[in-house]
């Protein structure tokens, strides 16, 4: 009797069981059937996919990367199973339009997730008629003049402290830049975007800048490390914990700025003070409905997307640069044309708008190092690329970092060449095939800013400084994370030039 009743009970929990997955199991054999003809990784495991041939290390992943995009040469396209989940793999700016163009494929996808805690959802997490809004609310604050040259102002004033930083280097030895830019490009965004200058290069041991500095670094972890994806697991974790607490850090700094500043701007005495961003979305609260909160979730949004990327981008470029004494030659005259003799004066806009080849130069970097390397987006309707179909719900990525080595589009791509960038040698290149911003209607809204800032930076450096370095580029070991790193960074002299 006891085993009849066991039995049966097995075979109810048996049924409860394929009830439950049922649809999971459907969706997975459709998901089989349909991205099964596309290329993907050899050995693929039923139920656990390609997750035991993805490397953990973003060094080794970014190397199998690169053997991927070799074996989807063929097709166009390329398919990442993890587990029973399906990432479609685009390494060619072929037939991109699909994505860039029109608003159709604007979400982003189940992988932004992990920014929500943080950035809750602001304009780089948000979606539809949220995104749309918000979109329209911030545009005008990277077109206004006024703002526009108070960034240039913070820009000098911060590249003035990291000039000063670097001439007390030994200029014998190599170091690692990223961290003096980094903390550069940290000051820079905290004040352009909060009015305050939080002294970050100066080492004045802000919990926030530390926070902030850490939470990205968690951020980075999770998303290569697939045991840390369940909030349950990760929460009770350490890396979870520590999530937490440098999260609550950072929302409460971010919560008392934005509130102080509200009552100075309500009490009119923000007229004396540099505006800055927080400012124009203050003035705007009223008009369109926006609360504290609102602004909250883009100041946040903007100190994680406005640091991290231009300082990977200015210290790629200035490792390219150090490795190209002829390219560097060049960027030597530009700068002593444009600025004279004068190496302390402040530079304009005017000034930085007519440094040109400096343009190409950070533009050749950024195709073969984009600081972002890679974008991923939730297919909002079924469409078919190169003969194969993509499933409404299915996740994108768009490997920017290859889509720029497309031969057709840049011949002898990993050649380090800024002349590319010349108006003639660009003026009619694909429109998809240079996309370090993205493209459409979802790019980067801080573009202008990013490249200004680039400018006054760099420019700052090149007035002062010849950059040497006996590190070749295949030492750098790139890591794939949100943002394109160099695995033990990019070593570089700091010379005086006079
Ligand atoms: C070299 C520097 C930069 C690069 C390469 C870069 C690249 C990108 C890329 C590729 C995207 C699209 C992300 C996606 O679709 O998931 C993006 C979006 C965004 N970027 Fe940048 N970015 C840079 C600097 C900045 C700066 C300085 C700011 C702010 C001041 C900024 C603010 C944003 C925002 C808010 C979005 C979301 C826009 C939207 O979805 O409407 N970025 N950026």
């Amino acid at each position: 009797m006891a085993v009849i009743s066991f039995t049966f009970l097995i075979i109810i929990f048996l049924i409860f069981l394929i009830v439950r997955l049922k649809p999971w199991l459907v969706n997975y054999f459709k998901l089989l059937k349909n991205y099964g003809p596309v290329p993907c990784p050899r050995n693929r495991l039923p139920i656990l996919g390609n997750l035991l041939s993805l490397p953990l290390d973003p060094h080794q992943f970014s190397l199998k990367l690169d053997q991927f995009y070799e074996e989807s040469k063929t097709t166009a396209l390329y398919c990442l199973w993890i587990g029973t989940y399906p990432l479609v793999a685009f390494f060619h700016p072929v037939g991109l339009e699909d994505f860039f163009s029109g608003s159709k494929h604007i979400t982003k996808s189940p992988d932004y997730l992990f920014l929500h805690p943080w950035l809750r959802t602001g304009l780089l997490t948000s979606t539809g008629a949220k995104w749309k809004n918000r979109r329209r609310i911030i545009t005008p604050a990277f077109h206004d003049k006024e703002l526009l040259n108070n960034f240039v102002d913070i820009y000098n004033e911060q590249s003035a402290v990291l000039v000063q930083r670097l001439a007390s280097l030994k200029s014998e030895k190599e170091v690692n830049l990223y961290p003096y830019i980094a903390s550069c490009a940290l000051d820079i965004i905290c004040e352009a975007a909060m009015g305050l200058n939080i002294g970050a290069q100066h080492d004045r041991n802000s919990q926030y800048v530390d926070a902030v500095l850490k939470l990205t670094d968690i951020l980075l972890k999770r998303q290569r490390m697939p045991w840390l994806w369940p909030d349950l697991i990760f929460k009770i974790l350490p890396q979870g914990r520590a999530h937490d607490r440098y999260l609550k850090i950072v929302h409460q700094f971010t919560k008392k700025v934005i509130d102080d500043r509200a009552q100075a701007f309500h009490a009119d005495e923000i007229r004396q003070k540099r505006s800055a961003f927080l400012d124009l979305l203050l003035k705007q609260m009223h008009d369109e409905q926006l609360t504290l909160v609102d602004i909250q979730e883009e100041v946040d949004t903007f100190m994680f997307e406005g640091h991290d990327t231009t300082a990977a981008a200015i210290n790629f470029t200035c490792f390219m640069i150090a490795s190209h004494p002829e390219v560097q030659q060049k960027l030597h005259d530009e700068v002593d044309r444009v600025f004279g003799n004068d190496h302390d004066r402040s530079s304009t806009t005017e000034d930085l708008n007519e440094l040109n080849y400096l343009e190409c130069v950070i533009k050749e970097t950024l195709r073969l190092f984009p600081s972002v390397p890679f974008i991923a987006r939730e297919v909002q309707e079924d469409f078919t690329y190169n003969d194969y179909k993509i499933l409404r719900g299915s996740t994108a990525v768009l490997f920017i970092y290859y889509i720029h080595r497309d031969p057709k589009h840049f011949p002898d791509p990993e050649r380090f060449d800024p002349d590319r960038f010349l108006p003639e040698n660009s003026h009619d290149r694909a429109a998809y095939a240079f996309v370090p911003f993205s493209a459409g209607s979802r790019n980067c809204i801080g573009q202008r800013f990013a490249l200004l800032e680039e400018k006054a930076m760099l420019s700052s450096i090149l007035r002062r400084f010849k950059l040497k370095t006996a590190q070749k580029r295949d030492e750098l070991n790139l890591s794939f994370e949100i943002i394109l790193r160099s695995e033990h960074g990019a070593f570089v002299q700091v010379e005086p030039r006079f």
